[in-house]
């Protein structure tokens, strides 16, 4: 079982790729108590709810290469088809290894945040969220889908988008694991409002603390946009490749830039001085 170390403050990583944001993080005056948001089991009811949060937590730059403008339809078609796809995943009968877990505020029952993890025992390496997970799975079978439906759902979808870029990412996770059990991420979600404030973090140890429970400790991997690599080194996640993060157990992770800590410094030097001004005004 693994012991929780201490972890680095401030994590600076280039962001010459995402036009200079990062993750920040988070300001003890905003995180949200637990007294305010709840962790629990997404149902196939929330598909529609998630659909939404993918395209509005996502950035239009990163949807472009995956459903391009030119073949999109209507946002609701749009959002109605991810909810049908996402719904054998979201089926415990169907997928017993993939938890879709949201966050909630307590105050409205509105979903704030999501993630999916892929736990161990999934039968192979096959990103559930690809296109090519339907006939991997066999869910078109289960789900009584006709060939018509099936095509219908993926029809303004680019194939390089939802299978060839997730394929190669399956590739590599193969390397890295070959039989081993593991966690798998994709994808994970903070509604922009609502972001830099304690849900990424209560998402992330939903499978951190029953990965680390085990002996010896199950490792963690997933595929990071540029700018969110901070919390998940935050975590312990080490990066393996330009995307690809592992974790094997607790470790403090450092950012990727030599003057990071001067930087850290400089950082928590300035959020005492605001923090101090605010006090005195
Ligand atoms: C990435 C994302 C999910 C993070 O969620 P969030 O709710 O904003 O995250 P949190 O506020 O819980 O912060 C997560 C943790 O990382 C820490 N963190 C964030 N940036 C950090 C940095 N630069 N250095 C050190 N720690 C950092 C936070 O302090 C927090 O840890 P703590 O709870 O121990 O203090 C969110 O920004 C998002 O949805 N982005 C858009 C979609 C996306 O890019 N998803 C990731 C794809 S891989």
């Amino acid at each position: 079982m693994a012991q929780q170390k201490e972890k680095a403050p401030f994590i600076k990583v280039p962001t010459d790729k995402t036009g200079g944001f990062q993750t920040m993080p988070t300001d003890s005056s905003r995180r949200l108590s637990d007294k305010q948001v709840r962790i629990e089991l997404c149902t196939e009811a929330d598909a529609e709810e998630i659909a939404e949060g993918l395209y509005l937590c996502f950035p239009p730059s990163w949807w472009a290469t995956k459903e391009p403008p030119e073949l999109r339809p209507p946002h609701t078609t749009r959002i109605r088809r991810m909810a049908k796809r996402l719904t054998p995943a979201l089926r415990p009968a169907l997928s017993p290894h993939t938890h879709f877990v949201k966050a909630v505020l307590v105050a409205t029952g509105e979903m704030v945040g999501l993630v999916c993890w892929t736990g161990p025992g999934n039968p192979g390496i096959h990103c559930a969220l690809a296109r090519s997970a339907v006939a991997y799975y066999g869910w078109q079978a289960k789900m009584g889908w006709s060939d018509e439906e099936v095509a219908e759902m993926w029809s303004h979808v680019s194939d390089e988008g939802w299978n060839g870029v997730i394929g190669k990412n399956d590739e590599v996770r193969r390397g890295v694991f070959g039989a081993e059990p593991h966690w798998f991420l994709a994808p994970l979600m903070t509604w922009p409002d609502y972001q830099g404030r304690g849900i990424g973090s209560r998402l992330l140890k939903w499978a951190i603390d029953q990965a680390d429970q085990t002996d010896p400790v199950t490792p963690l991997y997933l595929e990071s946009a540029p700018s969110a690599r901070p919390v998940y080194m935050h975590y312990g996640f080490v990066p393996l490749g330009e995307y690809n993060m592992v974790r094997r157990g607790p470790a403090i992770v450092r950012g990727l830039e030599a003057d990071e800590e001067k930087e850290g410094q400089e950082w928590a030097q300035e959020r005492k001085v605001d923090a101090d001004e605010e006090r005195v005004n």
